[in-house]
């Protein structure tokens, strides 16, 4: 029987999240300031789902280079090209801004032309097939959504995608840049359109910088959606659920 939740694995979440994880088969946005740690606790989604779950994963990558990426992630003890390896993670590299040949690193290239929904899409599609994922990340979004600058336009390719997300049958993150951090923030439409929204923000709190994990929403579940401090350490990310947050 398929379970109807997806643990994420990453210390804390869990727990948050009624102690299930995310609802199978559901789009979620991520969302977070430079260096809050939003592909790290992305690739960690995905590398608990492969190492103890079973559930191999796609990484759609439209901002970092692959090879940054895995050579970060290595600090954390996370040996991606092992994954790769082994078929349980696959990066699509659908950077507007690359060069790489596409036999030699046997990536999916795609030019600025055509960089639309329907290619995002197709890309997202034959990662999944490939490696039979259960779990899709795409980081960020908001690359994506910028070559839509009507809004009716962008609000309506969103859907799209997120609509065939659904189709796939995997759980899905979306990464969002998040404007303005600490406490006042502008929502995003993105927010709106996903089943569920975790935030992840910093504010300084006297000359300290904390870390405040929250899930804003998660359709579904009697989630706990209080602010909880977060660390990134030499482990990856890590939220503290019984502590407070205080302004
Ligand atoms: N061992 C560690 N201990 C503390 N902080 C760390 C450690 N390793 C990485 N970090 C920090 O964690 C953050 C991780 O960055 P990550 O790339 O996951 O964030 P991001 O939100 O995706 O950033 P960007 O907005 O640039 O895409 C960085 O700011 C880095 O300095
Ligand atoms: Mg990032």
């Amino acid at each position: 029987m398929i379970e109807d939740y997806v643990p994420t694995g990453i210390p804390g979440v869990d727990r948050i999240l009624e102690d299930k994880g995310l609802p199978r088969g559901q789009t979620i946005l991520l969302s977070g300031g430079p260096g809050s740690g939003k592909t790290t606790f992305a690739m960690q989604f995905l590398y608990t789902g492969a190492t103890q779950y079973d559930e191999s994963g796609v990484y759609i990558t439209l901002d970092e280079e692959p090879d940054d990426i895995r050579r970060n992630m290595l600090k954390y003890g996370w040996d991606l090209k092992k994954l790769e390896h082994e078929e349980k993670l696959m990066f699509i590299n659908i950077s507007p801004v690359r060069i790489a040949s596409e036999e030699a690193t046997g990536l999916i290239q795609i030019g600025m032309k055509e960089f639309r929904l329907v290619k995002l899409l197709e890309a997202i599609k034959k990662g999944i097939t490939n490696i039979n994922a259960k779990r899709v990340v795409v980081d960020p979004i908001t690359i994506f959504t910028l070559q839509y600058p009507n809004e009716i336009e962008r609000i309506s390719a969103m859907r799209d995608v997120i609509k065939d997300l659904r189709a796939t049958g995997c759980t899905n993150l979306l990464i969002s840049e998040l404007k303005g951090t600490g406490w006042d923030r502008e929502h995003q439409f993105e927010e709106y359109l996903t089943q569920g929204v975790i935030l992840l923000r910093t504010y300084l709190k006297d000359t300290k910088l904390i870390r405040i994990f929250q899930v804003e929403k998660m359709r579904g579940l009697a989630i706990d959606n209080q602010p909880r401090p977060y660390d990134i350490s030499t482990n990856g990310v890590e939220v503290y659920p019984d502590a407070t947050v205080y302004k």
